[in-house]
Formats: C-alpha cells, sequence, structure tokens
C-alpha cells in the first residue's frame, strides 16, 4: 500500500482546477479515504479560461462550472483561506481558527496577479482577472462606447481586449516591451497577434509603461494620455506559495516539485500552477501557467500517489488562446535559434511555426490550424528533423511526411 492508500486524510489547498483534477483522480485510481478541500473563495469550482473570453460575452455563471462528478464524496471547505502549515504536526491552520490534521497536504493554491501601484486610487475601476468576480466586475464595465485601457499585452490582457471590441468597447492595450506575448510566443506570432487587434481598431502601444493618473487620463511614460472608463491589469502572475515558504518548503515564486509532484517535506505535494517544475523541453525548473497543466498535473499526481510504480508526470506544456476569431495553440517552449513557417504568417491566414534550437524542435505554434497541432506536437524533442523544405510547405501531408523514415 502507498502513502495515501493506508492513511487519510488527504487535505487540498485550493478549490481550482488542479485541485478538482487531483481529488477527481484520486477518486477514480480507487481512493475511498477522507478528502478534503479548503478553498478561499465561496463559489464553487469554476473555470478560469471563459473569464476573459465567453463569460465577458454571456455572463453565464453556471455554464463555466467545473464537473465534480469524478470528485465526488470531498468535504469542500469554501470561503476559509488556511493561513499556516505546521509540517511537524502534519496540520493545516485555518483562517477561522479551525485545523485540520493530514496525512498527505496538496497545495493547489494557483496564482494572483501582479498589481500596479502607479494606478492605486484612481478614480475609475482597476481590477485584475483571476476570479469569477474580477470577471464580473469587467463585464459590468464593458458597454458599447466604454473606454477599456489594458495594462499588459500578455495572454489575459489581448484575450479582453479582443473581447471588448468584440462588445463595442474602445480597447488601448500599453505593453511595457516592445512586444505582445512575450513570456509565451515566439516573435514572429507576436508580431502578426499584434497587427490583427490594431486591425480591428485596438489602440496598441508597445514599449510603454503608466507612470500614473489625472482624474480618468492614465499618465504614459511619453508623456501622452489615455482616457479610461475602466482599467484591466494583466501584467502576470506570482504563485500562492506564501504558506509553503513560511513551513519551509522550497520555493522561488511557485513550489518546487519533481515528476511525482513532491516537494522538499515528506507529505507534502504541490500541482498546478503554484509548482515550480522540469520544464521537459527546455530542462529548466519553471512555472507552467495553463490549463493542461493544472488538469494533467493534478490527475498525474493522483496517479503516481495510489500507484508508484506508474509513469510520473512529463507533459510537453501547451496552451491555446482565443482571440477573436484567432485560435492560437502553442507547445514547448516559444523560443529559439531557428524558425519553420509552414504557411504565410500574416493576419488572416492560417499557419504553423517550428521552432528550433541548436538543431531541435523545442516550440510548435498553429494559428488556426487547429488539425495540425496534434502531429507538430511529436516533433517536440526530436532530433532527426524532417525534410525542412517539405516540413514549410503547408501542402505537404503532415502524417505522411512525420511516418517517413528519417536520417
Ligand atoms: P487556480 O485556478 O488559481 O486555483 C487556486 C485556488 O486556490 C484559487 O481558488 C485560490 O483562491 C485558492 N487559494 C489560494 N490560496 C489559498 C489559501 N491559502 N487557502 C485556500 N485557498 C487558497 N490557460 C490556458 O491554457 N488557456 C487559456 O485560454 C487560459 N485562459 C485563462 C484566462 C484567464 C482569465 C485566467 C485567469 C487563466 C487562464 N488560463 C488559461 C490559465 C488557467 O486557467 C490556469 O493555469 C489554471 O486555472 C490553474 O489552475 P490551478 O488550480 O493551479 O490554480
Ligand atoms: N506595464 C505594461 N506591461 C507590463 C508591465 C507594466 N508595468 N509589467 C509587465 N507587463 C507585460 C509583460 O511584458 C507581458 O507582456 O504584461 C504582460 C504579462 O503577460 P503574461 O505574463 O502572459 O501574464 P497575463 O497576461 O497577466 O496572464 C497571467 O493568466 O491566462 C493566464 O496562463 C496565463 O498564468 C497566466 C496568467
Amino acid at each position: 500500500m502507498t502513502e495515501v492508500a493506508m492513511q487519510g486524510p488527504v487535505v487540498v489547498l485550493g478549490g481550482g482546477l488542479a485541485a478538482v483534477s487531483f481529488a477527481g483522480g484520486l477518486r477514480s485510481g480507487g481512493f475511498g479515504g477522507e478528502i478534503v478541500c479548503v478553498s478561499d473563495e465561496a463559489e464553487p469550482p469554476y473555470d478560469r479560461p471563459p473569464l476573459s473570453k465567453e463569460f465577458q460575452r454571456e455572463g453565464a455563471a453556471d455554464k463555466i462550472r467545473l464537473d465534480l462528478s469524478r470528485a465526488h464524496d470531498v468535504q469542500w471547505l469554501r470561503g476559509t483561506p488556511a493561513s499556516k502549515v505546521d509540517t511537524q504536526r502534519r496540520e493545516v491552520l485555518l483562517a477561522d481558527g479551525r485545523s485540520l490534521g493530514y496525512r498527505t497536504l496538496v497545495f493547489a493554491t494557483g496564482a494572483t496577479p501582479r498589481r500596479l501601484p502607479a494606478l492605486q486610487g484612481a478614480p475609475m475601476p482597476v481590477i485584475t482577472l483571476r476570479t469569477l468576480d474580477d470577471a464580473q466586475r469587467i463585464r459590468a464595465g464593458l458597454t458599447a462606447g466604454a473606454r477599456l485601457v489594458v495594462i499588459g499585452g500578455g495572454v489575459i490582457g489581448l484575450e479582453l481586449a479582443a473581447t471588448a471590441q468584440g462588445l463595442g468597447a474602445q480597447a488601448t492595450v500599453i505593453e511595457a516591451l516592445d512586444r505582445v506575448m512575450n513570456r509565451c510566443a515566439s516573435a514572429t506570432l507576436a508580431a502578426v497577434v499584434a497587427q490583427s487587434h490594431r486591425e480591428r481598431g485596438v489602440d496598441l502601444r508597445l514599449g510603454r509603461q503608466v507612470t500614473g493618473f489625472d482624474g480618468h487620463a492614465i499618465l504614459l511614460d511619453d508623456g501622452t494620455h489615455v482616457d479610461a472608463d475602466l482599467v484591466v491589469v494583466g501584467i502576470g502572475v506570482v504563485a500562492n506559495d506564501a504558506l509553503a515558504r513560511a513551513a519551509d518548503i522550497a520555493c522561488d515564486d511557485g513550489i518546487f516539485v519533481d515528476r511525482f509532484g513532491r516537494t522538499t517535506c515528506p507529505g507534502v505535494y504541490a500541482i498546478g500552477d503554484v509548482t515550480r517544475q522540469r520544464n521537459p523541453i527546455s530542462e529548466r525548473f519553471e512555472r507552467i501557467e495553463t490549463w493542461s497543466n493544472a488538469q494533467n498535473q493534478g490527475l498525474a499526481v493522483a496517479r503516481t500517489l495510489l500507484d508508484p510504480t506508474v509513469t510520473p508526470y512529463a507533459d510537453i506544456p501547451w496552451y491555446w488562446s482565443d482571440q477573436y476569431d484567432l485560435r492560437i495553440q502553442v507547445a514547448g517552449v516559444s523560443m529559439g535559434d531557428d524558425e519553420i513557417v509552414r504557411g504565410d504568417a500574416s493576419p488572416g491566414s492560417k499557419f504553423s511555426l517550428i521552432q528550433l534550437h541548436r538543431g531541435r524542435v523545442v516550440g510548435v505554434t498553429c494559428m488556426n490550424n487547429v488539425r495540425e497541432f496534434s502531429s507538430l506536437k511529436r516533433l517536440l524533442g526530436d532530433v532527426a528533423l524532417p525534410d525542412r523544405a517539405a516540413l514549410a510547405d503547408p501542402g505537404t501531408d503532415l502524417r505522411k511526411l512525420l511516418a517517413a523514415p528519417r536520417t
């Protein structure tokens, strides 16, 4: 019997996708012991990706609830922040004064948006986007003609700008760097995305920072200003690892875990956005802030807890982003020293990109090319690259090309 199968309870901190996936994985694997999920949010678990997309258009909270059918017989403590972890006594203290003993503890505490001190005290709503409550407040301000200023040209900011334009609002995006999506897109993709936004009327200001505000005007570092009815700040997230740090578990903006989700403290695991894990492509310890990681790492750690002989987690990171009618899919890492362009990498076209580093495929990107994505993902880490000209030709049948013997 494994540690988790022998003795409960299993206490999970967090009530997002990683927590639900983990609890579901334990139950599907036959675990019959006690599972307690402690969430500081009062809301039943919900999916975050729609918050910047469908939810803004439809406002239907019931459509974004996570399916809890696999995670049955879980005791949910909602609206209850955990405030301390005592790893000696194997106990979690809750903010309401209660304490919970655990045999196995799992951090699934996610991440929190960074804030922008320069806008503290501004008269218009200044909102970060992580929770359903944030999304509801943003939705209330996204009326036709509303002037939305988005700070940060990452995935959240650009998705929201796209949604806002669709709702008849006027979006301005202020990005500090000279390109968008720096964390997670190649320069080629970033240029196409930026152009696509401009073509749809977004006022995209690259290489600009906010210095403050004057009434409803947001002041920028080039001396210009932008009038705003609503400001959304999307300048990245930091891991919710404070409780783990205070318990002397190794962290660095994220809780370090191995492929079994183990932290540096026996009996304590971590999953999802809060983790810092080895990226199988870059081979560096990174935070992988994606829906698929929260889902699959949660599931995999549950499986390995029940059966340590199961292959540990080493999924290739990938994410999608929807902006207007653009479906962007990216796997691996988007930086490299070389790139193969398959198709016409320009706004309005469908194309794929293959990033290489020292001859090895490290990243693949598909723009409105959903059918190619899973085939291209198979190239990741491959040293024997198929014929380059054939790969670049969108007319080549990828399945045949990848199945052909290579030198
Ligand atoms: P979270 O979902 O953040 O859950 C953590 C939970 O723990 C939260 O409820 C938090 O309040 C709670 N918590 C924290 N501290 C405590 C504590 N001390 N006590 C109790 N509870 C605590 N990914 C994609 O791949 N594609 C997308 O298109 C995409 N779109 C996104 C759009 C938005 C607006 C957002 C916000 C995210 C998006 N993502 C997307 C990312 C994806 O949603 C996240 O990677 C995923 O939700 C992470 O899940 P998690 O369970 O690890 O963390
Ligand atoms: N002013 C303007 N732009 C800034 C500033 C600043 N002071 N600081 C950072 N930025 C820019 C970064 O250069 C980057 O382009 O904000 C962008 C942040 O992009 P991401 O790191 O992608 O973060 P964000 O878009 O906020 O998404 C946060 O939500 O969808 C999830 O998986 C996603 O976990 C991620 C999270």
